[in-house]
Order: structure tokens, then sequence, then C-alpha cells
């Protein structure tokens, strides 16, 4: 985030490396960083001066959690069938809905959310507000039992006449849609790093694995059979790394085309890493699947990235999409 907001000034290559890094260890602490960026950059791209320096400090600190509520429970890839509305009052709007699978929900101070403020008029009708969790009507339901991501809380987030100021609204009436979308297309890259780190996690896991364990008298990495493996799991690791790297580098250089390669890196890097790391698990045989090693868990944790920030056939018809116009 800039350093007028108190950020460090990082580059878009310095966060999906900083992703990318803690999630070869650690997929939900990538995810902080990811989710983090994600309920900021709505502020970020279409804050007014007072919204940006009252929100983004405590975020760029960490002192403050952001939470993205796009996500409903009937509105998935159709982003755009959301059921919240927000109903202008005086100085306020009422908001009533609720929102599904919200990283970060009900921890995070502030809150990115997209509700209809005229549903008669689709992705048009959606606008943006930042809502405090401690806003009268705002309430969390909820905690979702995961699959993976285990140490990251998802929740669902209730509206119940929820109050809030019409100076949180981001941009104007009727923005929402493009701010949201303009969102996800900087940080989907945030996910592909996510993918990549937890993908390389395995390859050094299957890698140090196979080193050292001994079948039929030798090292199982003497096998021309897991040699292939190997090989075939670090070039899909080092194509999902271009790709991440090289859209990152197309956000620092100011590019603004670049939802499709967004999308190929988020698309290719997740696909990878669950192709990896079932891979990694293969290699570690039976211990693989034990809670004894991290194998397990690392695929169980690359799931999510096929599925979050819009599964990978959204990237797919993104990126047709874009070839097609
Ligand atoms: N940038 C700017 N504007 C965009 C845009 C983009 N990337 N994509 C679309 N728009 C604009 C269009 O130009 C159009 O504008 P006009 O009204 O001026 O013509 C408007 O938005 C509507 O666009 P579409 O007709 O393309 O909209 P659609 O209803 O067909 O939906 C979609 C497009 C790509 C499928 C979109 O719904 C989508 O991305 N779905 C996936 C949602 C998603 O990623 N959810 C993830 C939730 S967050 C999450 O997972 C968080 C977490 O836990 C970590």
């Amino acid at each position: 985030m800039n350093s007028e907001y108190g950020g460090i000034g990082a580059s878009e290559l310095a966060i999906v490396m900083a992703i990318e890094e803690l999630s070869r260890h650690c997929a939900t602490t990538g995810l902080l960083l990811a989710v983090q960026q994600l309920g900021s950059t709505p502020v970020l791209l279409a804050g007014n001066e007072q919204q940006k320096r009252k929100y983004l400090p405590p975020l760029a600190s960490g002192e403050w959690m952001a939470a993205f509520g796009l996500t409903e429970a009937g509105s998935g890839s159709d982003a755009a069938a959301m059921r919240t509305v927000a109903v202008r009052e005086g100085d306020r709007y009422i908001l009533n809905g609720s929102k599904r699978f919200i990283t970060n929900g009900g921890l995070a101070q502030v809150n990115s959310i997209f509700a209809l403020t005229d549903p008669k008029i689709g992705t048009r009708g959606i606008s943006a507000f930042i809502v405090e969790k401690d806003f009268p009507g705002f309430s969390v339901g909820r905690i979702e039992d995961k699959m993976g991501i285990k140490g990251s809380q998802t929740a669902e987030l209730i509206f119940t006449d929820c109050e809030v100021p019409a100076e949180n609204l981001l941009g104007r009436e009727g923005d929402g849609f493009k701010i949201a979308m303009m969102t996800l297309d900087r940080t989907r890259p945030g996910i592909g790093a996510q993918a990549l780190g937890i993908a390389q996690g395995a390859l050094d896991l299957a890698v140090s694995y196979s080193k050292q364990r001994v079948q039929f008298g030798r090292p199982i990495a003497d096998n021309q059979g897991i040699q292939f493996m190997l090989a075939d799991m670090a070039t899909k690791i080092e194509a999902s790394r271009l790709l991440v790297y090289n859209v990152a580098e197309m956000i620092d250089r100011g590019e603004r085309d670049f939802s499709k390669y967004s999308a190929m890196a988020k698309m290719f890097a997740s696909d990878a890493a669950m192709e990896v790391t079932n891979d990694a698990i293969q290699i570690l045989g039976g211990y693989g699947y034990m809670k004894e090693y991290p194998a397990e868990r690392m695929m169980r944790d690359a799931k999510i990235t096929q599925i979050y920030e819009g599964t990978n056939q959204i990237q797919r018809l993104v990126i047709a999409r874009d070839l097609l116009e």
C-alpha cells in the first residue's frame, strides 16, 4: 500500500513474492496478506481522500483486518445475482441481507460490502460500502467448518437494518460491480501466488523425502519414475511463477489491460498446485496420506485456490471473453 497511507509502498511483485513465500510453509498465513489486500483494494481504488485517510492506515499497520463481502448463498460465480439491498434514508443507508463464505468474516473491522441500491438495473444497480464491524445491525452468522485453510476464519455476515453512514459509500451509487471486478483483477495474482507457494512447499517436501526414503535398498529418488514426477512438478511450478510475476509486473507498470493475465495466473497456478500437491502425496505414499506430514494439508489448502476469488471456470470465461471481444 502507498506509503502516504501508512503502507510500505511495496510493489505488486513484492506482495506476490511475500504471499508465495509465506504460503510455501503455511497457506493460511499467506492468505492473511492476500485478504488484507482484497478487502482494502476497494477503498484504495474508489475511496475519497477522507475514506482513505480514515481506513487505510490501520489496515496497512495490521491493527484492523479487512474483508470483502461479495458472495451470497445464491450468488457465487454469478456475482450480480446478489440479494442484499441498501436503501438510502437521509444521511445513511440501511442494509438488509447476508453474505456467505467471507474470509476474515467477524474478525475484520473494515468490510467492503456490495449491495443493490437499484435492483432493477442489474450490475449497474450494485454499490459498494465500507461497513465497520460495530455498525448497528451488523452481525456474524455461522462460522464455516472447512476442508482446508483451517487457520483462517470464514463466516456469514448478516445485515439486519444495518445502518451505514452515507459517507461510507465508495464511489457513486452503481459503481459497485465495477469496483468489485477491478479489485479481483488486482488480487487474483495474490491467489495465484498463494497456490504457487503451496506447490513449492509440496515439491520441497517431495524432493527431501524421496532422497531419504529407502526402498529396495536405495533412495526412491534413484528411480526414474520418481524423477520424472519431480521434473514435471518443478516445471509446472516455474510456469506458474512466471505467469504470477508477469501480471504483477504489468500492474506495477501501470498497464490497464491485464484482466486476462490475472485470470491466467490464478487459474494456472491453482490447477498446478492441485496437481503438484497430489503428486507430492503419491511420492510420500502412506506417509503422505497421514497427518504426520504436511502433504495432505497442502493438498486440502490447494483446493480452495481453484475456487475462491472466482472459480477456475470463471477465470476461463474471463480469458475467453477477452479473446473473443
Ligand atoms: N473491470 C472493470 N469492469 C468490468 C470488469 C473488469 N474486470 N468485468 C466486467 N466489468 C463491467 C463490464 O464492462 C460491464 O459494464 P457495463 O455495465 O458498463 O457494460 C459490467 O461490469 C458487467 O459486466 P458483465 O456483463 O461481464 O457481468 P456478468 O454478470 O456477466 O459477470 C463475471 C461477469 C466475470 C462472471 C463476474 O460475475 C465474476 O467475476 N464472477 C466471479 C465472482 C468472484 O470472483 N467471486 C469471488 C468472491 S471473493 C472471494 O472469493 C474472497 C475470498 O474468500 C478470499
